[in-house]
């Protein structure tokens, strides 16, 4: 209680902690730390961070705002194991000392995935061969960082993922209907193959050669790699209510009926602010209380919000806040979901940054600006951590 009557103190009243007017921006400067702000709450906040940037004083410090980082890049498949059992670990090994120096925790992103996937790998074809290469990658990985690393995203975007008519379709072909990657026939139809050659395909070589029971087999394995590290999946556009989210919900029950080691679900949360689709924050409430009623946390594992729009600047930066602070309060209401992570710390430096496809319009969805400094929405974001939290479940076995 303490620490928010300080909060409060540091603003000019209540309604500058949840509007997004000039006092915004004083907010912001007048917070310890992100970290600060959700200890409270029981909550983790935390950032997607990249090693090549951390010879820079203001972006390490920048890192320190919060209570846990996930490397962007550099514990995926393809910059840690490049060739067959050759491991590199350099890059992953800079982020954890952040972290150990600063008493953050680490997530670990991620074991299998389609995507940023060495080609020897993708180019197996025999299950046997397969198995055995997820089993020396995820023992080697999760081994190494076994009591160091506290969560994994094991499995990452197996779902397929509807984007609009590929190939000239106007209707969305019923191959479409999520399902895991590279288990319908039609994920390897030639028509698909520009589809496939992007990072976003119907294809997967795991589910394609292995079946569906790679999936089961990753959380088996990483869960005797380091049975007290959390397991999740992790996925896209499957935050709210619709047939992705309701795929993977299916999912997860079969896998927690069949005593499969998963302790989550990562929603990734790479959202808009002026569209919504089925992604609502009601719906996105609704998703995380029927995974919490399974028995399963909620991480939210990659959060960012795009500005792009056809809205006025200025509508849109409203949505923006709004945004920011309802998937915060959604998370703090929800004992299940324990951690939030922002995919990144700057906006020029976010993935997501160009995306918008009207003129020189910048996507900005991140929390700092260019010269990592703490924008208006850092102030909305962090009341809105703080906004009575309902107490967290247990985050360890
Ligand atoms: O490090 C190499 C560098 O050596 C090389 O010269 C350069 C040339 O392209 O590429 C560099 O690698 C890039 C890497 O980011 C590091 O900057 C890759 O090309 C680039 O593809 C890669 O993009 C990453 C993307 O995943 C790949 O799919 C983004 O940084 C990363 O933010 C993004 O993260 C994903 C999550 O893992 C899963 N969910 C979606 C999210 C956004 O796409």
């Amino acid at each position: 209680m303490q620490h928010r009557l300080r909060f409060f103190a540091s603003c000019a009243g209540l309604a500058c902690l949840l509007g997004c007017g000039s006092n915004s921006s004083a907010v912001s400067q007048s917070i310890a730390s992100l970290r600060a702000v959700a200890r409270p709450s029981g909550r983790t906040v935390g950032a997607a961070i990249s090693a090549s940037r951390l010879d820079d004083a203001v972006y390490a410090a920048a890192a320190r705002e919060f209570s846990t980082t996930t490397p962007e890049n550099e514990l995926k498949w393809g910059p840690v194991e490049p060739e067959p059992g050759v491991f590199s670990f350099d890059g992953a090994d800079r982020i954890l000392a952040l972290a150990a120096e600063n008493d953050m925790r680490m997530r670990g992103h991620t074991l299998v995935w389609h995507s940023q996937l060495p080609d020897w790998v993708k180019a197996i074809s025999d299950r046997d061969e397969l198995i055995a290469v997820i089993e020396r990658h995820i023992n080697e990985v999760v081994g190494r960082y076994r009591g160091r690393i506290y969560a994994w995203d094991v499995v990452n975007e197996a779902f397929t993922d509807w984007r609009g008519p590929p190939m000239g379709q106007t209707e969305r072909p019923p191959e479409f209907d999520p399902h895991l990657r590279g288990t319908h026939p039609s994920d390897t139809d030639p028509m698909y193959a520009d589809l496939n050659a992007g990072t976003n395909g119907l294809d997967s070589v795991f589910g394609r050669v292995i079946g569906p029971e790679y999936v089961e087999l990753a959380f088996r394995l990483a869960h005797a790699a380091d049975p007290n590290a959390l397991l999740f999946i992790n996925d896209f556009n499957a935050e709210g209510l619709g047939a992705k989210s309701d795929a993977l919900y299916r999912f997860v029950s079969d896998l927690k009926a069949a005593g499969v080691p998963i302790d989550g679900v990562g929603l990734q949360m790479h959202i808009s602010a002026e569209t919504m689709g089925d992604r609502t924050t009601a719906n996105i409430v609704q998703n995380m209380q029927r995974l919490a009623d399974l028995g399963l946390q909620i991480h939210i594992t990659e959060f960012d919000v795009s500005l792009c729009g056809t809205l006025s600047l200025e509508e849109r930066r409203t949505l923006q806040t709004n945004r920011w602070r309802e998937i915060a309060e959604a998370c703090v209401n929800q004992p299940a979901c324990t951690a939030i992570t922002t995919w990144g710390i700057a906006d020029p430096n976010s993935w997501r940054d160009r995306e918008c496809s009207v003129g020189a319009e910048r996507s900005e969805p991140l929390l700092f600006d260019l010269n990592y400094q703490r924008k208006p929405v850092y102030g909305t974001f962090a009341a809105a951590l703080q906004h009575d939290p309902v107490p967290a479940a247990a985050t360890q076995h």
